[in-house]
């Protein structure tokens, strides 16, 4: 058994603008925290505790578990209280995160700096960089409106269409954030942890690097790009080159958070790399990473339609006592996403979903590997392959939703249980015991 203590605090005091303190909350410190890794095969047991004095819930995003374990607006944990799910780990090697899951309010929770990385190994892996901090490196990106007494901005968070978009860029809660390169190729677990900021991320040079993981796991080859986009939940594990001596800028370029903006009020420097004057060496990119490719769902598939529109889904919003989707245990089903009104994305707990098409197109090759979050752009549709588990519980719902956090917060999000195949119309559609 893995174990990891985890607690939710309030009060901490981070640095983020040079000499000026900022009120943060953490996990473990003052602001997110730790990344948890555990292998294929463990059991693992969290112990969260919460001492925020107000209560929340710890949802793993990407992680594949019993939903009463999924830490989602069912599974609060009152102040003082500690809540302790425990799992079998059975997905491939990933990079997945963690963080509140609240209703109604966890675009606050996770603003004021609970978050965190989780990172899954598998036996199986190809040979890429593992040398934690060192040539595998999280990059937790996260975009706030910073005072000049640095203080947290938060008055955007609960307001407006989007909520906050932030003019100061931390990575893993860093300012102004460099990173010493020491080997010829690095590898960048980089996760959108931001509210409801898209980034368009790249190299100040335009250089080509390649995509070796999708959310939920590895592509089959790795995919040659010069820029990736991330909206709020996603991960991409990227390898890039360095060369001696050089400075080079992680930045995020045209992408416009606000359809009318001005495009460079948008356009952001993430990171600065500063590479030593001699590098290690590093192993060539293996060709074939052991992802699997995309298999289309069976004939007669069931489809699901859902409808995005403000912040509704299908003309409703969430409500907790309702179940809106019940789905067989281990279906294959394909999820089309109809994005009526401005940018949103789709994020479903527990499952492994792929692009099959975005607008009758399929995705690049980058983004066709495992996912379970994707961007919907205004008028958009996308068309999912969806792959459900086993996990069955026709009580214990897993949500799926917008996961710009203002708009999961008003609403946008829906609810579905994992049921014996063949008992789907015995499944109460309203969960009792529950009060909104
Ligand atoms: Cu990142 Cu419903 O979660
Ligand atoms: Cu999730
Ligand atoms: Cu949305």
């Amino acid at each position: 058994m893995k174990q990891f203590a985890l607690s939710m605090q309030s009060g901490g005091r981070s640095g983020f603008l040079p000499g000026k303190s900022t009120a943060t909350w953490g996990i473990n410190g003052a602001y997110l925290g730790p990344t948890l890794r555990a292998s294929r095969g463990d059991r693992v047991r969290m112990r969260v505790t919460n001492r925020l004095g107000e209560a929340s819930t710890l949802h793993w995003h990407g992680m594949r578990l019993p939903a009463k374990m999924d830490g989602g607006p069912h599974q609060m944990i009152e102040p003082g209280a500690t809540w302790t799910p425990e799992w079998t780990v059975d997905q491939p090697a990933m990079t997945g995160w963690y963080h509140p899951h609240l209703h109604e309010r966890t675009a606050m929770h996770v603003y004021r700096g609970l978050a965190g990385m989780i990172i899954i190994d598998d036996d199986r892996e190809p040979d890429l960089p593992t040398g934690y901090g060192v040539d595998d490196v999280p990059l937790i990106i996260q975009d706030k409106n910073l005072e000049r007494d640095g203080r947290l901005d938060e008055d955007s968070v609960e307001g407006g269409t989007w909520g906050v978009l932030g003019d100061s860029i931390l990575v893993n809660g860093t300012y102004g954030a460099r990173f010493n390169v020491t080997t010829q190729a690095v590898r960048l677990r980089i996760l959108n942890a931001s509210n409801a900021r898209m980034y368009r991320v790249g190299f100040a040079d335009n250089r080509v690097f390649h995509v070796v993981g999708t959310d939920g796991g590895l592509l089959e080859r790795p995919a040659e790009v010069d820029r990736v986009k991330l909206s709020p939940g996603e991960r991409a594990q990227i390898v890039v080159r360095f060369t001696p001596g050089e400075e080079i800028v992680l930045n995020s370029l045209g992408e416009t958070a606000r359809e009318a903006g001005d495009p460079e009020e948008d356009d952001f420097e993430l990171l600065k790399f500063v590479a030593a004057p001699q590098l290690a060496s590093s192993a060539a990119l293996p060709s074939v990473l052991g992802g699997t490719p995309a298999t289309a769902p069976p004939a007669g598939a069931r489809v699901r339609t859902f409808r995005l529109s403000g912040s509704e889904i299908n003309d409703r919003e969430m409500d907790m006592t309702r179940i809106d989707e019940v789905v067989p245990a281990g279906a294959h089903e394909i999820w089309e996403i109809d994005n009526a009104s401005y940018a949103h994305n789709f994020h479903i707990h527990e499952v492994e979903f792929r692009i099959l098409q975005i607008n009758g197109q399929t995705p690049p090759a980058y983004q066709r590997g495992p996912k379970d979050t994707v961007f919907i752009a205004k008028g958009a549709k996308a068309r999912l392959a969806v792959k459900f588990n086993r996990y069955v519980d026709p009580v214990s719902p897993y949500m799926y939703h917008c996961h710009i956090l203002r708009h999961e917060d008003k609403g946008m999000m829906g609810q579905f249980v994992v049921v014996e195949p063949g008992t789907e119309d015995r499944v109460p559609r309203t969960l009792r015991g529950h009060h909104g």
